[in-house]
């Protein structure tokens, strides 16, 4: 039977998911801490909650922070999530960097998946270039120009991402049979992600709350599906975070559900029903003035 959570465990639960991961658990979702840590009462011997924060409080398990985070993220992605995102890539990036690029104007594409979950969202981003430019028989000479860089909190779910490995039902959730033909071979009951796609992304392990990132700066960032479980500040703060990690003109894209914050440094644009949002070049936002005049 599941263990209840007493209010001061939940209280102080609560707090400690806010403080190192910037994410929200209301009261109602009290559950979700009780199934979701249940695990690790059972692990660390704990007869309760209240027992379980003392553990992580007093530092005598160093890793158990990080699998209290890792129970309580939600994983939930699958590949090509949402379609604004793809139509843009299709219809005005894509075109525009190869132009660019042809031009010499510029030398690389880099791209950041900033909560990459298990994969899906920075290898679809990787099989769709793939993909747009072997139609336009010009892979060999574009499709490497693109560097994609995929981050996240939890290690067990970069675990999965790295290894390009996935169940059936992982599979049957967004992928074109064209593109599972293509970029995977069956490996009895799992799927592998072929190696000319799966090098093409690079894993990192990138908390968004704190502030010192040396991924480097980024032409598109994918920030999608994260923000509607942060704190409100939390929110602020990290969409200004990506703002400086944005080269000039750069794209944000963000999950459907989500609301960029007021007065961010970006400008929503849409082809059609898809937005998208822009770097703006004179922002009001204080905090990103040197990204902006750089
Ligand atoms: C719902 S998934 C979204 C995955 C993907 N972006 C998509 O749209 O399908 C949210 C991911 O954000 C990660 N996450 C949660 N808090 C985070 C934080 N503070 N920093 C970085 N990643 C975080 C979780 O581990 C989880 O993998």
């Amino acid at each position: 039977m599941v263990k209840t959570i007493s209010s001061s465990a939940l209280g102080k639960m609560q707090r400690f998911i806010r403080d190192n991961a910037g994410l929200v658990i209301e009261d109602e979702r009290a559950y979700l801490l009780e199934t979701r840590l249940a695990r690790l009462l059972v692990d660390y011997r704990c007869a309760d909650f209240d027992e379980l924060y003392r553990c992580v409080d007093s530092g005598r398990y160093p890793e158990l922070a990080d699998k209290i985070i890792n129970a309580v993220v939600t994983h939930e992605t699958q590949w090509f999530r949402e379609m604004s995102p793809w139509r843009v890539m299709e219809r005005l990036l894509l075109p525009r960097w190869q132009d660019e690029l042809a031009a010499g104007s510029r030398t690389v594409v880099r791209i950041w998946s900033a909560a990459c979950s298990t994969g899906q969202e920075p290898y679809s981003i990787a099989m769709l270039i793939d993909d747009y430019f072997s139609r336009a028989g010009r892979r060999s000479e574009w499709a490497e120009r693109f560097t994609i860089i995929a981050s996240d909190i939890s290690g067990a779910a970069l675990g999965i991402a790295r290894q390009g490995r996935y169940e059936a039902i992982a599979m049957g959730r967004g992928l074109p049979d064209d593109y599972r033909n293509r970029y995977f071979s069956q490996q009895g009951r799992v799927w592998q992600l072929a190696d000319a796609i799966r090098r093409r992304v690079d894993f990192y392990r990138c908390n968004l709350i704190d502030e010192a990132s040396d991924l480097g700066l980024f032409d598109a960032i994918f920030l999608r599906n994260i923000l509607i479980y942060f704190a409100d500040e939390v929110k602020t703060a990290v969409v200004e975070k990506t703002a400086r990690q944005m080269n000039p003109g750069g794209i944000l894209f963000l999950g459907n559900a989500e609301m960029m914050p007021e007065n961010s440094c970006f400008s929503q644009r849409k082809i059609g029903d898809d937005i998208y949002y822009v770097l703006k070049e004179n922002s009001s936002c204080m905090s990103c003035q040197s990204t902006i005049r750089r």
